[in-house]
């Protein structure tokens, strides 16, 4: 984090207790909670457990061989029969489960009964295309209803899905297909993005040439006439022929607690981005209950969380959370400017939307747009805001409480990863007074702490490494394939607690700021790039013979890639090179990764030992004076790169 960001933090200085109609009528308004659940956390957790459906109940709430565990051992379970079915029996068949907005202003409204049909309908078609219990089924779909009832419907017969960001390129799609083995792809002819079709089918038939596991895929057909795609025999098949002959009667599989739900992957700090395991009872049983009470659910309600159901956010508060409380969940598919700046305040309008749930990315760009595009829309039913995916700066905070919410919806800091697949550090709407920045206190249950480089808990407001001392359920199984990742990713750094990535501080009230990534994770727009995956995109092209990759401090997006960039002799720098540079790695990653600036470099600053210092550069990049440089091979590197950059940023 920038020091111009500290600074801003250190600046705010109000504090919002939660409104009287938060504290009369909350679902958790027990300031004891935090007390409860550390004193008994399976006890905790096990009450939870106990309000969703169990075809068998579990033997034993929690198994921890650190850093192995196992929740609600022995039980039997299934989230789709918890997302669907019990709310059918439970009375609420005919209230709206998804709310679907799509890009070109069609819409449709999924009751809990016609969820359960397509879900049961879709089961049956990947039964019938032989998918059974514990394949991998893989998901590259654009926001639209099919994509919760395909997911639906693979953990309804044991299938773990694989759902893959729509933006993501052919070359990442196949990756990600090849590592989960997964046996049939689920897939769209295109999307709609700002009036323009995203190719998805074309990127498929790209990936597909060199996925040897996947035996069918299924079409839906979004975008139509408007961009027509070849159907290849035998292995494609139309979504909409399939579910015209499926019956829709399928029942859901009691699965073990620790049958895996999906796979997602995510970028590290080396190798190839890993997929993250989740699994069946904990998961459900971690998003049921911080959905729940973060968001203080109450039957009424009209969640929407805006972000791509390809990300964990998506996965665990568009989907599972939502379902699994039987609330009313609103999906769109295109983006907040579309066809103008004031759609996201629409949607709200149209819908009666309650609670929003967005990044600080999307506030920053809502903040430079202006208010006059929320002050256009009545948002007068909203009462709750919440936001996740990077520190939130507290001039976006205090604009998205005034401007969105009009002063009277708090706003809860949402801190958490793919990895946990539940939000771990958060403000309870009821009991938490909340400071504009800080994400305040740990869920009930959770252990977080702030280590300094050995290891020991540091003093109040010292910056340190974001620890988390217990077990939560929702938490990561491992990393698909590769045990020995797991450990040495979150287990090795300090002995007996996970290691975040994470930097955090703690001030004299014990509330928690997060302070950004501390490892070569870069954070753009709220999604997760490694430094390496950049630089191996771009060293794949035969100009580049070297890179290194770092994330500059952006107004908008949090954070930026910049790549420092060594050409192989005889290749010319200059515009051409860097844009054809930007596409190549837009190629071999997806849009997302594309590098806000690439500067060309004779050498790159290194270590004696030949390590690149990311450090140096990153001082470079944000026009600071440069750190400590005595331990470069050659200094001069550094000062050379350093009045070329401002040379070139005038
Ligand atoms: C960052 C997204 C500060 C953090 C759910 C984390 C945050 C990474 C916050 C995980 C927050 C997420 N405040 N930083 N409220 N929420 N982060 O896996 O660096 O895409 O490690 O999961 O996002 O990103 P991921």
């Amino acid at each position: 984090m920038s020091d111009r960001t500290i600074e801003a933090l250190l600046r705010e200085e109000r504090t919002f207790p939660p409104p009287a109609s938060f504290q009369r009528s909350a679902v958790m308004g027990d300031k004891q909670i935090y007390d409860t659940a550390a004193r008994d956390l399976e006890g905790f957790w096990a009450r939870a457990a106990e309000e969703l459906h169990w075809f068998k109940k579990w033997d034993k709430v929690l198994d921890w061989k650190l850093p192995y565990a196992k929740w609600f051992v022995g039980g039997q379970t299934n989230i789709s029969y918890n997302c669907i079915d019990r709310h059918v029996a439970g009375g609420r068949r005919t209230k709206a489960a998804i709310i679907w907005e799509g890009e070109p202003g069609d819409q449709r409204v999924l009751t809990y009964g016609d969820l359960r049909r397509e879900v049961s309908k879709f089961a049956n078609v990947l039964k019938q295309l032989g998918v059974r219990r514990g394949d991998r089924v893989a998901i590259y779909l654009p926001m639209i209803p099919e994509l919760p009832i395909a997911m639906l419907a693979c953990a309804r017969i044991g299938a773990a899905h694989n759902v893959v960001f729509g933006g993501f390129s052919a070359e990442a799609l196949r990756d990600r297909i090849n590592d989960a083995q997964a046996k049939v792809l689920i897939t769209a002819d295109g999307g709609w993005r700002r009036g323009n079709i995203v190719p998805l089918k074309r990127n498929v038939d790209e990936a597909l040439t060199g996925t040897p596991t996947i035996e069918n895929v299924v079409v839906v057909k979004r975008v139509g006439e408007a961009a027509p795609i070849h159907i290849k025999e035998g292995r494609d098949h139309w979504w909409h022929r399939l579910m015209a002959e499926a019956s829709p009667v399928c029942e859901a599989v009691p699965l073990d607690s620790e049958e895996m739900l999906y796979l997602l992957y995510t970028s590290g700090t080396t190798g190839k981005p890993k997929g993250i395991i989740h699994t069946t009872g904990g998961y459900m049983v971690g998003t049921y209950q911080t959905m729940k009470w973060i968001f203080d659910l109450a039957p009424d309600d009209v969640f929407w969380c805006t972000a791509d159901i390809g990300w964990v956010t998506g996965h665990s508060y568009i989907v599972y959370g939502p379902l699994a409380n039987g609330a009313t969940t609103v999906m769109y598919e295109g983006t907040a400017d579309y066809p103008d700046k004031d759609r996201n305040w629409a949607i709200v309008e149209k819908y009666g939307v309650s609670i929003i749930y967005t990044a600080p990315t999307a506030i920053r760009t809502f903040m430079k747009w202006g208010t006059e595009f929320p002050a256009k829309r009545d948002l007068s039913s909203l009462r709750l805001l919440g936001t996740v995916g990077e520190p939130i700066n507290p001039e976006a905070w205090i604009w998205y409480h005034q401007y969105i919410g009009g002063g009277r919806c708090p706003v809860v800091d949402t801190w958490w990863q793919t990895e946990t697949g539940m939000i771990l550090i958060t403000p309870l709407p009821a009991l938490t007074t909340l400071k504009p920045g800080s994400a305040t206190h740990p869920f009930p249950g959770v252990g977080a702490e702030i280590f300094n480089e050995q290891g020991q808990p540091v003093k109040a407001n010292e910056g340190g490494y974001l620890v988390l001392t217990r077990p939560w359920p929702a938490m990561l199984r491992g990393i698909y394939r590769d045990p020995d990742r797991y450990v040495k990713q979150y287990w090795s750094r300090f002995p007996g607690v996970y290691f975040t990535g994470d930097g955090a501080k703690r001030d004299a009230d014990g509330y928690f700021w997060l302070l950004g990534r501390v490892d070569d994770v870069i954070n753009v727009s709220g999604h997760r790039i490694g430094t390496y995956e950049v630089e191996s995109a771009l060293v794949d092209n035969p100009a580049v013979a070297e890179a290194a990759v770092i994330g500059v401090t952006h107004d908008i997006k949090g954070q930026a890639i910049a790549a420092f960039v060594t050409l192989k002799e005889g290749q010319k720098p200059g515009p051409q090179m860097v844009e054809m540079l930007k596409e190549h790695v837009v190629k071999k990653i997806g849009a997302l990764a594309r590098p806000e600036q690439i500067l060309f470099a004779g050498e790159l600053p290194k270590t004696r030992s030949g390590k690149i210092m990311r450090r140096l550069l990153r001082d470079v990049a944000e026009g600071r004076v440069l750190g400590d440089t005595t331990t470069l091979a050659d200094p001069a590197v550094v000062e050379t790169l350093k009045a070329r950059y401002e040379e070139e940023a005038g």
